[in-house]
């Protein structure tokens, strides 16, 4: 079932995305551009996150990186932008 008909993006594609990694409608839509035309999927697409389709969701909620660990430290040990 379609998701995102502008891109034709179905629900299964969707999960495929959260399984790899991606847990907000913004990275969905970096992986595939679903929500980025008309937006009146990203509420679904949220629905579906929500849904446990992310497994890596338990670790944003612990606060933890998910995608890419920081320096020792933390983020604050990232130099400025200069
Ligand atoms: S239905 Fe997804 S951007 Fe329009």
């Amino acid at each position: 079932m379609y998701v995102c008909s502008c891109f034709g993006i179905t629900e299964a594609q969707v999960k495929k995305h959260a399984e790899d990694g991606a847990c907000t409608p913004r990275q969905i839509a970096s992986a595939c551009k679903a929500g980025t035309d008309c937006g009146s999927c990203v509420r679904r697409i949220q629905a579906l996150l929500g849904r446990g389709a992310c497994p890596r969701r338990e670790l944003a909620d612990q606060g933890r990186p998910m995608l890419a660990e920081f320096p020792a430290g933390g983020p604050a040990d990232l130099p400025e932008a200069a």
